[in-house]
């Protein structure tokens, strides 16, 4: 296959940023995305040009690393699909592609399809996690989790905190990955004690980082590679509901 691959080139996080164009020849339909980028940079590397900057890590579509807005939709056109899990045979011969980074206030370009995703970090320290006293584990059946809310738990930890829903979302809104981890823990019956604290500690902490408001565009769902649903943010927001009507503070 040959194809046009139009990247966003940005020196660096000041640095102003242009398209530009790149013919890459001898793709075959099997590569993924990724591999598509290996081969145009080890070209722009014999070249002597620098290479595009992109995030990658597992490449199987589970830690959530690379991530890119492809033709204008994040991680690309197929739906439940990480930008690392696209494959070329997806797209016609001779097809021009688009890559930009993720576009959101809260994650700022750190050079060229990299941004900076640290906000998502500390939206977890404030919250995401349970206290434990540490020693031996614990007997197995200590503590019974009923199988629907352990399939619900699995369901809302499955999100991989790639960003797309932020970087899809015309207000930038961090809801549903807010939601998805406020609620995997809150379920379950090791969350129950820090349940009230972490809802409002993780959501003031979105909201200081700059993420913009939720108002149900769902555009976030539609793009989420694990198939997270809104629902959760209506849980995430009773949860933060009850906790302030009881006078829960997130520090
Ligand atoms: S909710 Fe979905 S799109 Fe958002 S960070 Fe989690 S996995 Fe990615
Ligand atoms: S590189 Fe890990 S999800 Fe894509």
């Amino acid at each position: 296959m040959k194809l046009t691959l139009r990247i966003w080139r940005q020196e660096g996080p000041a640095a102003p940023g242009r398209l530009v164009d790149y013919e890459v020849d001898a793709i075959s339909p099997d590569y993924s995305f990724l591999e598509t980028l290996d081969v145009l940079n080890e070209r722009l590397i014999e070249r002597g040009e620098r290479p595009v900057a992109f995030d990658h890590d597992c490449r199987e579509g589970i830690c959530g690393s690379c991530g890119m807005m492809v033709d204008g939709v994040a991680h690309g056109p197929w739906r439940r699909t990480t930008v690392c899990q696209l494959h070329m045979r997806q797209y016609r011969d001779g097809a021009t592609i688009l890559l930009e980074p993720w576009r959101a206030k809260a994650f700022p370009v750190i050079r060229d399809l990299v941004v900076d995703r640290n906000a998502f970090d500390r939206i977890i320290q404030a919250g995401g996690y349970i206290s434990v006293g540490t020693g031996s584990a614990p007997e197995a059946n200590l503590m019974p989790v009923p199988k629907p809310v352990a399939d619900a738990a699995f369901d809302a930890a499955a999100c991989i905190g790639c960003g797309a829903c932020v970087a899809q979302c015309p207000n930038g809104a961090a809801q549903l990955f807010t939601a998805a981890k406020i609620s995997h823990l809150g379920l379950l019956p090791q969350g129950q004690p820090e349940r009230d604290r972490r809802a409002v500690a993780m959501i003031e902490t979105m909201e200081a980082e700059g993420f913009g408001y939720c108002s149900n565009f769902r555009e976030c769902e539609a793009v989420c590679p694990k198939g997270i649903s809104i629902d959760w943010i209506a849980r995430m927001n009773r949860d933060y509901l009850r906790a302030k009507v009881r006078g829960v503070e997130g520090e």
